[in-house]
């Protein structure tokens, strides 16, 4: 009989049945990775109040918390202070510890930072209450940990060494992710003084049997304990899981049900039940766990569920089977596609996909590397000639091929290399050194660029890591801008309201029309969503009345044509000046935002020279002159978001 048999009877889902000798530990991961899997990581400090005090009773080994995409989407889109969030549930989350995502020296972020940066961000995290690390680098190149470590354990924390799982085949094998890459990968970690070590399986990749050879060769090679991270994603994780248990494993990523499964986690109440009574038991309270569902069911989710990619009734991804493609990196690529109205040439991409990838370096799909593989895809699918491959190649790509992420599995193919660092600002010749140390310390001139906008260290690592949005962001925090309509809360009650008024026109009994006398002057809170119904559609403008929003029933407009589910209207586009400007037009090739202009008006400018600096996706994208010439007008300003075609600059 084997460790997992039944071995008590009568069993009871309540915390008072025996206990196992060895049981499995757990971390829940609703409070991080499932809301930034399934709602775009929209989830707001609020919403986790009303079941912080819950979970803290279950007797999670931790809970996720914080990192990952949690401090870019708070400051941009949620006009949140991140670390508030870690010190607000850290008022009520007493008993288990936090854990956090952390990007080695890409931080929070999506490159790499100085030294000084890393040093300061761990040691301020660490102070704001966090204990866990699960650190990861996108290339598993483990010099990236070093300065994180460092400080990871000054600070008396937990470091946890993640090694990210990928493939190349379809299962566990080839010539480069071989299952002695990863006993290597954990004997560095521990070497490195690993608390615990995490098999990180971000696009759900590993199948069940590799799961149980993987768990059980590590646990043999190092004494660390070892932690799983499946994705859902791929339909396996269940089964990996269970595998994993029977061979050993020690701790298990789930998440509380409505946070769990599509591109998210296992759900642990099912968890918790097919490890009940055997000597693998978590020990869980299964009618705890459904009281917190109810919680969340009732009072959170309501205010999430239309971030629901619902496009699909399935709940599983058939393409990562097929491409083993991340499910993020997949939509990613499909929004970029629609973006840029080229939807059809999915199939390209996924063909081009892996001879960019492998071209690359054959790295892992994980961020940053997912996007800068997937948007660098993209851009030769609809630029490249048959005559020129890589003809747009993106600010990241550069830094990668000059060494700037670290070492790749396998060398980057040197003709791209070659084209890649044509012109690079810091040399043509790559890098072969741990990459910070190339990197002149940050923080010194963050600190003047920003001033007196940033008050302390957690202001200024905000900004450090994020320039643009970052100083927005100081610019709401301190009162010297108003944040925009779209990054405040809605009220349960709005989506309610909101939700009955769907009901009532699907029954035909939406409102009249108001006359024109009787409808008040629109104030600037008024809100405006789409509302569509039966494929009919109804511009809806919420406005609030009388202090508490939203309020009076609303104004209903014309039916025209049915898009989407209803959704905050986008700030109508200004074109710019340069719109009426005879000469060469620069315009923008995909929607995206102005990171920097190059030139200034009356610059000479030559080309094939940088005009223009578009992050799109996250990447960055110069875009050069296709003549020479003067520069004549400029149309936007640094941060300004453009569409597609817009006159960026003429010259
Ligand atoms: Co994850």
């Amino acid at each position: 009989m084997n460790d997992n048999a039944v071995k008590s009877t009568p069993m009871n889902y309540s915390a008072n049945r025996p206990c196992a000798d060895n049981p499995v530990k757990i971390m829940d991961l609703s409070l991080r990775d499932g809301h930034q899997s399934l709602f775009a990581t929209r989830g707001r400090t609020e919403d986790m109040i009303p079941v912080a005090e819950m979970i803290d009773e279950i007797g999670f080994w931790a809970l996720e918390t914080w990192g990952g995409a949690t401090f870019d989407t708070m400051h941009r889109f949620l006009n949140e202070d991140p670390w508030d969030r870690l010190r607000i549930l850290k008022r009520h989350i007493k008993k288990t510890p936090f854990s956090m995502l952390l990007r080695a020296q890409n931080l929070v972020g999506y490159r790499n930072y100085a030294d000084d940066v890393a040093t300061a961000f761990v040691d301020r995290a660490a102070d704001n209450g966090m204990d866990i690390f699960r650190t990861f680098d996108s290339l598993n190149d483990y010099r990236n940990f070093e300065t994180v470590v460092r400080q990871i354990k000054k600070s008396g924390k937990h470091f946890q060494g993640c090694i990210c799982y990928t493939m190349t085949e379809p299962r566990m094998g080839g010539n480069v992710y071989t299952l002695d890459y990863y006993i290597a990968k954990a004997r560095e970690l521990e070497a490195m003084g690993a608390d615990s070590i995490c098999i990180k399986d971000m696009a759900g990749l590993i199948a069940p049997y590799d799961a149980y050879t993987l768990v059980k060769a590590l646990k043999e090679a190092v004494k660390s304990p070892i932690h799983l991270h499946s994705h859902f994603t791929s339909g396996m994780a269940p089964m990996s899981q269970l595998k994993a248990v029977e061979a050993g494993v020690d701790i298990l990523d789930t998440c509380l049900t409505p946070y769990a499964y599509r591109t998210s986690h296992p759900a642990i109440e099912p968890l918790v039940m097919t490890l009940l009574g055997t000597n693998r038991d978590t020990g869980f309270d299964i009618h705890k766990l459904a009281a917190i569902n109810e919680v969340l069911e009732k009072q959170v989710l309501p205010k999430y569920k239309h971030l629901l990619d619902d496009s699909k009734v399935s709940i599983i991804d058939i393409n990562v089977l097929l491409h083993q493609t991340p499910g993020g990196m997949l939509s990613n690529l499909v929004n970029q596609l629609r973006e840029m109205d080229a939807l059809d040439r999915l199939g390209d991409v996924f063909k081009e996909l892996p001879r960019v990838r492998k071209e690359l370096g054959q790295i892992p799909l994980v961020t940053p590397t997912s996007q800068i593989v997937g948007v660098q895809t993209v851009n030769n699918v609809l630029h490249d000639t048959p005559d020129e491959r890589y003809k747009m190649i993106t600010a990241q790509v550069r830094d990668l091929c000059y060494g700037l992420y670290g070492k790749t599995a396998v060398p980057i193919d040197a003709e791209l290399q070659k084209k890649a660092l044509q012109g690079y600002s810091r040399g043509e010749n790559p890098i072969t050194c741990r990459p910070a140390e190339v990197l002149d310390p940050e923080l010194e001139k963050a600190k003047k660029e920003i001033g007196s906008l940033a008050t302390n260290m957690d202001d200024l690592l905000i900004y450090a890591q994020f320039p643009i949005t970052g100083r927005k962001f100081l610019e709401w925090k301190y009162g010297l801008a108003e944040p925009p309509e779209s990054v405040k809360p809605i009220t349960l009650d709005f989506v309610k309201k909101q939700e009955a008024l769907v009901k009532k026109a699907k029954a035909g009994e939406l409102v009249e029309r108001k006359t024109a006398e009787n409808i008040p002057p629109k104030s600037e809170r008024s809100r405006a969503f789409n509302v569509f119904v039966d494929g009919e559609y109804f511009n809806v403008e919420v406005d609030p009345a009388g202090g508490a929003f939203p309020a009076d029933p609303p104004t209903i407009r014309a039916p025209a044509t049915p898009v989407a589910i209803p959704a905050p209207a986008p700030t109508p586009f200004v074109p710019s000046a340069a719109e009426s400007v005879e000469g060469n037009r620069l315009l923008a090739p995909m929607p995206g935002m102005i990171i920097a202009y190059k030139k200034k008006v009356g610059d000479p400018v030559l080309k094939g020279e940088a005009l223009v600096i578009l992050e799109a996706m996250k990447m960055e994208n110069a875009l050069t002159a296709s003549s020479d010439g003067v520069v004549k007008s400029i149309g936007f300003k640094q941060g300004d978001t453009v569409p597609k075609g817009a006159t960026l600059c003429v010259y």
